[in-house]
């Protein structure tokens, strides 16, 4: 018999965009990983679209990527991981990590992809990165989450900045990819950072 998910519980009848989850966003949920996710995340992690965002280089085989995903279903002290999932249709689009988290500190780095390039563009990553934002401020009582983000990768900053976060830091010529050196800037926001005109 397959593992049962929380869908198996769900109340009979009440449309998926309408039902409470724990972790809401305005278009996404985010929700606890679970096994028969593997074949996606195996997929988007050897995708060159992700890739090219991501600090991963080799292909990762099936084996390694299910082993992850065993980790990542387990609370650890210092990360949380979330699938993220349409509220509409309630598919899997993309995988978010709240990671090294100092709980002295109250800080965190954080890392999102959208998976299915289909899906971006549609208002899925902002809404993801705002949801988790919320959920580690409000719920985890972090104070500051921080991100990496490549030079080149102009959509992930826009979105970032748009929600309030803003360039803390740059590490010059820090990762080698196609070819050329890559400067790394780090976006950061504070929990009581005061909201930009139009962010909620
Ligand atoms: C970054 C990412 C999460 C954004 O998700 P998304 O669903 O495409 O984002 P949204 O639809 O919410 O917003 C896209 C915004 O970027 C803008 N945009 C798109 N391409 C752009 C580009 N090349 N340069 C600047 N802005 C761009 C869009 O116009 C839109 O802005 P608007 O809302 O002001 O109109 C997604 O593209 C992704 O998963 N990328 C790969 C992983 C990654 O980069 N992760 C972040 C670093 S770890």
């Amino acid at each position: 018999m397959s593992p049962r998910t929380e869908r198996d519980f769900a109340e009979p009848g009440r449309e998926p965009s309408r039902r409470r989850f724990m972790i809401a966003g305005e278009h996404v949920i985010l929700r606890a990983f679970e096994r028969d996710d593997a074949e996606r995340c195996y997929r988007w992690i050897n995708d060159p679209n992700i890739i090219r965002t991501l600090k991963t280089r080799y292909p990762i085989a099936f084996q390694n990527e299910s082993e992850w995903l065993d980790r990542a279903m387990r609370a650890s002290h210092d990360e949380r991981h979330f699938a993220i999932e349409r509220r509409d249709d309630r598919t899997h689009i993309g995988n978010a990590s709240i990671h090294d988290i100092d709980w002295v500190s109250q800080t965190a780095w954080f890392g999102l992809f959208i998976g299915e390039p289909s899906a971006w563009n549609r208002g899925f990553g902002g809404d993801s990165i705002r949801t988790l934002a919320r959920f580690a401020f409000d719920e985890m009582n972090l104070g500051k989450l921080r991100i990496n983000v490549f030079d080149y990768n102009d959509r992930a900053k826009h979105v970032l900045e748009a929600l309030g976060f803003v360039q803390e830091g740059c590490l010059r010529r820090d990762f080698y990819r196609e070819g050329s050196y890559h400067d790394i800037v780090i976006l950061s926001k504070f929990r009581d950072a005061a909201p930009r005109q139009g962010e909620s």
